[in-house]
């Protein structure tokens, strides 16, 4: 492996590899304490971010490595200078590139010109870390994904394409429910289709909510993604069905459900269920920094 900026870039072993490996560095911490010793990691963000710029800053630190946060002091990429070129300045200093965009094209710009790693910390397609950390964290809840039936309801966005095809590739179950009009890209259909194909998962889309099935989890995120100017009252009335609450845990059977926050409390999920020991949110949470040291220890040692 050489970026991590895209699901499809993994194989079902490279990834099971890395979940194995961030449950290990969970539990054996001491044992890589040096594993990033005299790495250097920019962290670049377009966008705002808790979690991330968090766990990648002190998931480094704890294995020995350090890192160096850039914000928008230098205004919008490509806009001060081309992409291409801070890249290729990046990576006269830093061992490898972490960065939050708004185009997933300036990823690939950047993987194609730095000659480190770069590991996409959410752009407006894909949002692979979290994807990694929750297939960790429902590895540790039921042993395993494969064959799990888990479903995502809300907006088709960059968190829910990074589910289904790194789900479709590990072989879980996954069934994504949107309202009409807000559901997946056809290409990242297309592509889950085959990934499921492959593995032998099952893999849905559906506009209509009482088609969800039987679930073992189900998974939500805000219906407006940072970067969307849509104000919440324009879609409140198309997206209050798809709200996950006790009523559908019950229906679908589901005893976990997950959210990758920030949460917007009584829109995409209930307080009450949020809050609940059904929510597995902090697992997730928690589970980033120990997915993406995977993921860091991996690209820096190949
Ligand atoms: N879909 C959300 C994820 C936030 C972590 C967004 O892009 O804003």
């Amino acid at each position: 492996m050489k970026y991590f900026i895209k699901d499809t870039q993994a194989s079902k072993t490279e990834l099971e590899q890395l979940i194995k490996l961030a449950i290990d560095i969970k539990q054996n911490t001491p044992k890589y304490s040096q594993a990033l010793k005299g790495k250097s990691v920019v962290t670049l963000f377009e966008k705002p971010s808790l979690r991330t710029h968090v766990s990648f800053d002190i998931g480094i630190a704890k294995l020995g490595g350090h890192s160096l946060y850039i914000g928008q002091q230098n205004g919008q990429l490509g806009k001060r200078e081309r992409v291409k070129d801070v890249a290729k300045n990046l990576a006269c200093w830093a061992d490898a590139i972490v960065a939050r965009v708004f185009d997933h094209q300036v990823l690939q710009e950047m993987a194609q010109h730095a000659s480190i790693p770069v590991v996409n910390a959410l752009c407006d397609k894909y949002h692979p870390c979290q994807a990694l950390a929750d297939f960790q964290s429902l590895t540790e809840t039921f042993g395993t994904v494969e064959n799990l039936n888990l479903a995502y309801v809300g907006d088709g966005n960059n968190v829910s394409n990074s589910l289904m095809l790194m789900g479709s590739i590990l072989g879980a179950n996954v069934t994504v429910i949107t309202p009409q009009g807000h559901g997946p890209g056809s290409e990242f259909i297309e592509q889950a289709d085959k990934l499921a194909t492959a593995s032998g998962a099952k893999f849905k889309v559906s506009d209509n909510i009482d088609d969800i099935g039987e679930q073992q989890a189900i998974y939500t995120d805000t219906w407006i993604s940072m970067g969307d100017n849509t104000k919440v009252e324009d879609i409140l009335n198309k997206f209050m069905p798809f709200q996950v609450n006790d009523a559908l845990m019950t229906k679908t059977g589901a005893s976990a459900v997950m959210h990758c926050q920030p949460a917007h409390l009584e829109q995409e999920i209930t307080t009450a269920l949020f809050d609940s020991e059904k929510s597995l949110a902090f697992v997730q949470a928690e589970n980033r920094m120990w997915a993406q040291n995977a993921v860091l220890v991996t690209l820096l040692q190949d």
